[in-house]
């Protein structure tokens, strides 16, 4: 299992009001899943995300990445944890207004003391469909251009995992359509275990899975049911010769 929580609460505290962001979750998230997160403004979407990306850390209960316990780790270690294994993806793209694109893709394996880097970047930003846009900053590109060099730079350090907090918010249809294919084309073909928040059902229905949270609570947890018609023909595809032999059974 790459994520499991167990009896995960997150209580913030200003002042003498405490609230619960996150009460009691239980959740296992297997590699290669491609995740749905949903829920009403302040149910604790993002207060979850940041736990799993281990940007913050539980108030009680636990949580366990690739089978190490996050809650013991220290600010260093969840950092290595952090540059090694999650990209993260935001709904206002956290670009640096100056560089280029190719060096905003290059920053984070600096963290991760990675070699090759301009290589490696080029080869991201190819991945997103940036290719001709790689000398260009952020001020030169459009909204899901942006996304898609945040996305890229998520994606450089080969990441088992990538979160993304409402990452179409700032985006229109068609380019939430684009973002949306993009992330599911890094799940298919790459297999990284893909978790996003989202307000819009239509993104939602994309994804394989569902977590609705309520007032910090999963209060649905379902297979989404458009994927297993519509994406995934693999695997209905054995479906159809058994119920061929079922209907010839009788005859
Ligand atoms: N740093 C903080 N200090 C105190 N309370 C916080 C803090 N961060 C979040 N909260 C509270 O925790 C609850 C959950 O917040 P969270 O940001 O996780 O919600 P959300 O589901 O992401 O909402 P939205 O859809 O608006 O982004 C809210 O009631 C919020 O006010
Ligand atoms: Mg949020």
């Amino acid at each position: 299992m790459m994520i499991r929580l167990r009896h995960l609460s997150k209580i913030y505290r200003s002042g003498d009001v405490f609230v619960p962001a996150l009460q009691n979750v239980d959740l296992d998230i297997d590699y290669g899943e491609f995740v749905a997160i949903v829920g009403a403004s302040g149910s604790g979407k993002s207060t979850l995300m940041n736990i799993i990306g281990c940007l913050d850390r539980p108030t009680r209960g636990v949580y366990e990445l690739e089978g190490h316990d996050v809650g013991r780790m220290n600010d260093i270690q969840r950092a290595k944890v952090r540059s090694r294994r999650i990209g993260f993806v935001f709904q206002s793209f956290n670009l640096l207004s100056r560089p280029s694109a190719l060096s905003q893709v290059e920053l984070p394996m600096i963290y991760a003391g990675m070699g090759d880097r301009r290589r490696r970047a080029a080869h991201a930003l190819a991945e997103v469909g940036l290719s001709d846009r790689m000398h260009h900053k952020p001020s030169q590109l459009s909204g899901g251009q942006q996304q898609r060099v945040a996305i890229a730079r998520a994606l450089v350090t080969d990441p088992a995992l990538i979160l993304a907090d409402e990452p179409t918010g700032a985006l229109d249809t068609k380019t939430t359509g684009d973002i949306v294919g993009l992330f599911e084309r890094l799940n298919r073909e790459h297999g990284i275990t893909v978790i996003f928040v989202t307000h819009e059902p239509e993104v939602a229905e994309h994804t394989r899975r569902t977590i609705t949270l309520r007032d910090g609570r999963i209060i649905s947890d379902v297979p989404t049911a458009r994927s297993t018609v519509v994406q995934f023909p693999g695997t209905v595809a054995p479906a159809a010769p058994a119920a061929q032999a079922a209907g010839e059974a009788p005859a």
